[in-house]
């Protein structure tokens, strides 16, 4: 029902009126008239249009209050708020519709004091309500906020007309000009009527400032996104716009649409780049395809992408070497402790290069078990150079057209792995590093390790032809390094082209080394402590290398250090002072922090029975010892060999066996030893699978202990193939296997002789602390393990053979002498005496066993035997040792 006001009366008006104390009044449904305003009013109701008839025929007075409930049609004095407005009616239109509009201007507040009359209409007595306004800096404070925030709301709402704002600031009384405010404003009826209420001038205009404040809120967020939404609209128009002028200008310089301009921009590259001949070529020959065809046919973008692999590819880009052979061993030194020869033979290729400048890159290969710096090599090698580094793993790939791409007649065809890495360098004189060559595969999809060949071959990769380019190129600048765990994998064509470079595992000293000026400041650093503040002893490096880890590089040694930073860090981070904290890890700290040693050597426990012996394996992740089992049971000869052991394992354990078995006479087997008994050779640890021919002498000498009841020395470890006639072989690996014996603590390691140049290659320190025993026969090995020697048990049995006879020719002649004596005598008794002569001293002898055992079986095992011949009961025959050995295997 309100409207907009109008122009206020003049105030002389107000004044001329006097207000009687009885007047009508008029219930205003939904609105509030306030003093000093104009309002034009509708009426409808029968009793209002005569209320407002005879007020007009009167002195044109009346008070209008607002009806609490706007649904209710005739409201009783009961719904009508106390407090409203006198006011003056004005004009006056009858519609043809019955209703009619006046308009009234509001005069004086008051309130209903007592209704006097309902009929026709209602009547009252009122009285008048003063303003309560005080002059204060405060009121001027709220004049000034309410007349800017009045400000605000006028430029931002279409209706109202931006005079009122000005025609507000006129208004110096503040009462006036809440409801002037009030009044323009699309403000609830509520409001209103609280507003026409308060009689506190001051408080009236806070009230009304919070209206406005809330009112002008919900205006800014509707503008927002008001212009939220224009701007994308006018983000659109001017690409719009943009695109018409890109058209024109490319108009103007002849360029008719999008797709030429794309031709002319590849073009352009093209030719910028100084491409080898056929790369042009081809490049030329594929853009003018493009040329004549549609862009939304599906070749377009497949030749596009070609083309931009042909741009993209650094066909003779090439960085600087740096060939300061000084400045290079500097950076090797810095990264790397020790590994002398690969230093060394990077220099001396950086030294050659410096002197000739055509050279093929070498193709490298690291050998070596996990963690011992193969890649980190890789990395400095680069850095010293000057070189990008590309680094890609073939393990596991089987597919050829990984690396040499998909021929582009396939869909979603690509470059391959090598042309890839290529583009990502940027470069083509990158260091290229291939990972894990020895564990690539090969199956129906073609055989990968040929499109490695052309790659690594330096005749062939000059010109290499990846499917997807199907353009030589040259990757003859590349220095290649590729590295693998172990050697055999590899296939032959491929090894053969490359310079091997063993890395073996570190020795207990040399990790110590590493881990103190290497892997503790970088995993410092890497958690975020300060240079100094954890100092690592010595001790505690050592327990962390010898009880937490057992490997042969240094990457879990590196983990656990990282594990004890990390810990540190956090007790810094918790603790108020922590950073200025200093802590030193020893030994007792490394086991709080790591919790108890997770490993610890067995070997001592293991060999403390006969028919165990300790073997030195080579394996991909290092050197490991190996504890062979043999045992025997009655049966009829058979050998069982168990553990998961390849075929040539399976051989030399046959090849073993017959070796003892030629030589149980030796031994004192008796002579169907092997036919009335199974052996078992077991290699513990069934889950890897084991192989290779250098357990042979292991198994000999576990069946041999076995056989003959002595347990081999549990410091000793030993490797070698053994051949049929008792001959031991060499063996790959010694290196490696020599640092597994030196983690396991073992003291001597016995070798085939031919091996012993390999020695070379132990580290110093380890060589010191070490006994090696190099060996040409199985004997020999025994000798050394056991202390058993064949030579010297054989005469002893020939010498105890000879004694048995002597005995057996005294004991026949005193049997004689006896039986004379008896006859002569004629005593009866004695034939209970006489023993059939095997039998009952075999019997003597199997039981006078055990102790003679014992006495055979010293502390260290070696000077048994000279020894234990002598506890062995002068009666002993062959057969006596056989049954010896028959009861070592009982055990
Ligand atoms: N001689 C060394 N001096 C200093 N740090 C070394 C040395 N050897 C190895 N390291 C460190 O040991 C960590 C493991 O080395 P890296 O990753 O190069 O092993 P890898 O030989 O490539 O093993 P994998 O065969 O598992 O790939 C690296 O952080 C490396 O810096
Ligand atoms: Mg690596």
């Amino acid at each position: 029902m309100s409207d907009p006001q109008e122009p206020r009366p003049s105030a002389e008006e107000n004044q001329a009126q006097d207000i009687p104390e009885i007047l009508p009044v008029l219930p205003l449904r939904d609105t509030v008239v306030f003093p000093d305003t104009m309002i034009p009013l509708t009426i409808g109701q029968e009793r209002s249009i005569k209320l407002i008839d005879d007020v007009l025929a009167g002195d044109r007075l009346l008070a209008m209050v607002a009806s609490k409930d706007a649904e209710v049609e005739t409201p009783g004095p009961d719904l009508l708020h106390p407090v409203g407005t006198v006011g003056l009616a004005h004009k006056m239109i009858k519609l043809p519709d019955g209703t009619m509009r006046i308009l009234v201007q509001g005069l004086q507040r008051v309130r209903v004091a007592e209704f006097v009359r309902e009929e026709p209409y209602l009547m009252a007595r009122i009285e008048k309500i003063e303003d309560e306004a005080r002059e204060s800096r405060e009121v001027d404070a709220l004049r000034a906020s309410l007349l800017s925030v009045f400000g605000k709301i006028v430029a931002l709402v279409s209706y109202l007309p931006e005079e009122l704002e000005m025609a507000a600031a006129n208004v110096e009384e503040p009462g006036p000009l809440t409801f002037l405010i009030a009044s323009t404003m699309r403000i609830k009826a509520e409001d209103k009527q609280d507003l026409l209420e308060e009689d506190d001038v001051e408080q009236r205009m806070r009230k009304l400032i919070g209206i406005l404040t809330r009112e002008l809120d919900v205006l800014e967020l509707g503008s927002k996104i008001q212009s939220d939404v224009r701007g994308e609209i006018d983000k659109s128009q001017r690409e719009y716009f943009l695109r018409q002028q890109l058209k024109a200008i490319q108009q103007e310089l002849g360029e008719t649409d999008e797709q030429e301009a794309e031709v002319n921009e590849l073009r352009r590259k093209i030719e910028e780049l100084a491409l080898p001949e056929e790369v042009g070529k081809a490049a030329r020959r594929e853009l003018d395809r493009l040329t004549k065809i549609s862009p939304q046919s599906a070749e377009y973008p497949v030749i596009r992408t070609y083309l931009d692999w042909i741009i993209t590819l650094p066909w003779s880009e090439s960085s600087e070497d740096n060939l300061d052979v000084k400045h290079a061993r500097e950076i090797l030194d810095r990264d790397h402790y020790d590994l002398d020869k690969v230093k060394d033979r990077i220099l001396e290729f950086l030294a050659v290069r410096k002197l000739k400048d055509d050279l093929h890159g070498p193709i490298l290969c690291f050998v070596g078990p996990p963690g011992v710096g193969k890649t980190s090599l890789g990395h400095s090698i680069a850095e010293a150079m000057g070189r990008k580094f590309e680094r890609i793993s073939v393990g596991g790939v089987r597919d050829e057209a990984e690396i040499r791409g998909h021929r582009r007649t396939y869909v979603g065809a690509m470059p391959g792995i090598i042309i890839r890495a290529m583009r990502d360098a940027g470069t083509n004189n990158p260091l290229f590093m291939i990972d894990e060559i020895d564990k690539m595969g090969a199956d129906w999809r073609g055989d990968p390790s040929s499109a490695m060949l052309e790659v690594l071959d330096p005749e062939q990769n000059v010109s290499f032809r990846d499917h997807y380019m199907d353009l030589p190129f040259d990757l003859s600048k590349v220095l290649f390094i590729t590295t693998a765990n172990q050697l055999e994998p590899i296939p032959g064509p491929l090894r053969d082209r490359m310079e091997i470079i063993n890395l073996a595992g570190y020795t207990l000293e040399e990790k110590l080394h590493i881990a103190r000026t290497y892997l503790v400041p970088r995993q410092i650093e890497a958690n975020g402590l300060r240079p100094g503040q954890v100092r690592f002893q010595d001790a505690a490096i050592v327990e962390i290398i010898s009880n937490y880890t057992r490997e042969a590089g240094v990457r879990n040694v590196e983990r656990e250090i990282g594990t004890i930073c990390r810990k540190i860090a956090r007790e810094v981070a918790e603790a108020d002072n922590g950073s200025r904290r200093r802590f030193t890890v020893n030994v007792k700290k490394v086991h709080e922090l790591l919790g108890r040693p997770r490993l610890f050597s067995d070997v001592k426990r293991r060999t403390s029975d006969p028919g165990v012996a300790t073997g030195l394996a080579w394996t991909p992740v290092g050197g490991d010892i190996l504890f062979i089992e043999a045992s025997a049971m009655p049966g009829d000869g058979r050998l069982t060999v168990t553990g998961q052991l390849g075929d040539v394992m399976k051989e030399s354990a046959m090849a073993a066996m017959s070796y003892v078995r030629t030589h149980s006479p030796e031994l004192g087997l008796a002579d169907d030893y092997f036919q009335t008994h199974d052996i078992h050779i077991h290699v513990p640890a069934g889950a890897i699978p084991k192989d290779g021919p250098s357990a042979g002498v292991t198994m000999a000498t576990a069946v041999c202990s076995l056989v003959t009841g002595t347990p081999v020395s549990n410091d000793v470890a030993m490797t070698g193939e053994v051949t049929l006639t008792g001959q031991v072989l060499p063996i790959g690996g010694l290196k490696e296997k020599t640092l597994a014996a030196q983690r396991a603590g073992i003291s001597t390691v016995i070798l085939p002789s031919r091996n012993e140049p390999d020695l070379e290659d132990v580290p110093e320190e380890l060589r010191q602390g070490m006994t090696f025993v190099p060996v040409e026969r199985v004997e020999q090995v025994w000798e050394a393990a056991m202390g058993l020697r064949l030579d010297e048990r054989a005469a002893h049995l020939v010498e105890a053979g000879d004694l048995i006879e002597e005995a057996g020719e005294l004991l026949e002649k005193a049997r004689r002498k006896a039986a004379a004596r008896a006859a002569g005598a004629d005593t009866a008794a004695r034939p209970a005496r006489r023993p059939a002569p095997k039998t009952p001293a075999g019997k003597a002898r199997t039981k006078r066993r055990a102790p003679g055992k014992a006495a055979r079986t010293p502390a260290k095992g070696k000077p048994a035997r000279p020894k234990a011949t002598p506890a062995k009961p002068r009666g002993e025959a062959k057969k006596t040792t056989a049954a010896r050995g028959r009861s070592g295997r009982r055990k």
